[in-house]
């Protein structure tokens, strides 16, 4: 299989926890676009959902596929949420914004009773930090901003560097009309602790690190697609 293989087998694999009926938080990403296909092909058949997306993009493709879509507010509280990550450890930790879509995606997470991320192998890490953790915040401040989130690392003993991801013509903007800081941080042996003092800085939106948020992850490989739980 290659890696778009992967994904639909992972897609697959979650659609089989999608019930007639549900209200669905539908994630964003590629692989998330593969669950949206899938879903799509269902929806054309009959089958019911309600879903309620994480990002413009992935509303775009759920309007172009036909999967009927709500807002948030029509829908606040959701049966289940199906999305991909950058990376999965063995506790269901994640790190999630390489799209950019990490605030919206954890607001759906958060109002849905269950979350299951789909991947391929490739996301899976021992400890979170490999991937570049994405931190949402607001344009006003930026650099002060952007000190804090540096001390913060510091004190916790984090090194790497920290960037603001840039688009074709200038900053990176989010859906929310926000920046993104990209932090390289390596590894992060207390995840915890780094949530709890980005939360804590007031310029920060959101961070990337979903902790015990995942219900389970169904993960992708040659032998086929496994659950964790
Ligand atoms: C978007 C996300 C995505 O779920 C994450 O980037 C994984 O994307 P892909 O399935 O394309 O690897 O968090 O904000």
């Amino acid at each position: 299989m290659d890696a778009r293989e992967l994904k639909i087998a992972a897609a697959k694999a979650a659609l089989e926890h999608v019930e007639d009926g549900m209200r669905l938080g539908i994630g964003t990403g590629s692989t998330a676009d593969e669950f949206v296909r899938l879903l799509a092909e269902k929806v054309a058949e009959g089958f019911k959902v309600q879903g309620v997306p994480t990002s413009e993009r992935t509303a775009r493709l759920c309007v172009e596929l036909g999967v009927p879509l709500y807002s948030l507010d029509d829908l606040p509280e959701l049966d289940l949420t199906i999305d991909g990550a950058d990376e999965v450890d063995n506790a269901l930790g994640l790190i999630k914004g390489g799209g950019g879509a990490l605030l919206r995606e954890k607001i759906v997470a958060s109002a849905s009773a269950r979350m299951i991320v789909i991947a391929d192998e490739t996301k899976l890490v021992d400890t979170l930090g490999r991937f570049p953790l994405p931190i949402e915040i607001a344009p006003f401040g930026l650099t002060a901003t952007r000190m804090a989130v540096e001390r913060l690392a510091s004190r916790l003993g984090l090194t790497g560097e920290i960037v603001q991801r840039p688009d074709k013509d200038g900053p990176y903007l989010t859906d929310g009309g926000h920046f993104i800081l990209d932090a390289s941080f390596g590894r992060i042996p207390d995840a915890e602790a780094l949530a709890n003092g980005l939360v804590a800085i007031p310029g920060v939106v959101e961070h990337g690190l979903f902790l015990n948020m995942a219900d389970a992850a169904i993960i992708a490989s040659q032998s086929g697609a496994r659950t964790l739980l």
